[in-house]
């Protein structure tokens, strides 16, 4: 197969990992208005625009993360400390959180199912862009993330959900790729007549 160059967009998307260590700087003004937009462009059935991006940075973190540590403390209560201590500290000293709300429309003929899948979509663009400006992140989420009083903050009251955080930043170290699946276990040709299999499936039975 041939190889995308080193400088060409496709090879930074495939230079992409995760990484929730992560420093300031994170984007600002201009750079994050682009960054969010980039979102803005996803596929979106019926044109809803369903994202709803809430940018916690600065002295906000803090009270924030102890909105996230009551929402995991009522919605997993067997939560050993050190899991809410986590919580906490990463909530408070990540660089930027970016809630992934969801103005979902149940009563629309479009699926919700795809209302949160244009969303899903949204939020890895913004990860895509996040990395080719030079920043890092990493998705997250959790049973919190349901807690009606949380969501209630961020001013996603039901039938509005929660799709997760993005934790912004300068990714602290460079980017470590993780191994990928080899894309031929994944990927099948339909030859116009007998059912695909596929090589990860035979491997997994
Ligand atoms: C909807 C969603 C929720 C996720 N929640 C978590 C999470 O709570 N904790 C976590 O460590 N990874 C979570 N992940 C996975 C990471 O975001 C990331 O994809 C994973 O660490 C693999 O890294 P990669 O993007 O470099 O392949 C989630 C991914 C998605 C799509």
């Amino acid at each position: 197969m041939t190889q995308a160059s080193s400088t060409s967009p496709l090879a930074a998307l495939l230079g992409r990992s995760s990484t929730g260590d992560l420093v300031a700087p994170a984007p600002q003004g201009d750079v994050l208005a682009r960054i969010l937009s980039a979102g803005l462009r996803a596929p979106d059935h019926g044109h809803l625009c369903p994202w709803r991006y809430v940018v916690i940075t600065g002295e906000a973190r803090p009270a924030f993360a102890e909105h996230v540590v009551a929402a995991v403390a009522r919605q997993e209560p067997d939560a050993p400390e050190k899991k809410r201590e986590k919580r906490r500290r990463r909530f408070s000293e990540t660089p930027m959180i970016i809630a992934l709300g969801m103005h979902l429309r149940p009563e629309h003929k479009v699926p919700v199912m795809e209302q949160e899948m244009a969303v899903a979509a949204g939020a890895m663009n913004v990860l895509n862009a996040l990395h080719m400006e030079g920043f890092g992140g990493v998705w997250i989420s959790g049973g919190f993330c349901e807690d009606r009083s949380l969501l209630s903050q961020l001013g996603l009251d039901a039938p509005h959900r929660l799709a997760g955080f993005l934790l912004v930043g300068t990714p602290e170290k460079p980017e470590r790729t993780s191994n990928r699946p080899e894309i031929d276990e994944y990927v099948a040709v339909w030859d116009g007549w007998s059912p695909v299999t596929f090589g990860a499936d035979d491997r997994r039975r």
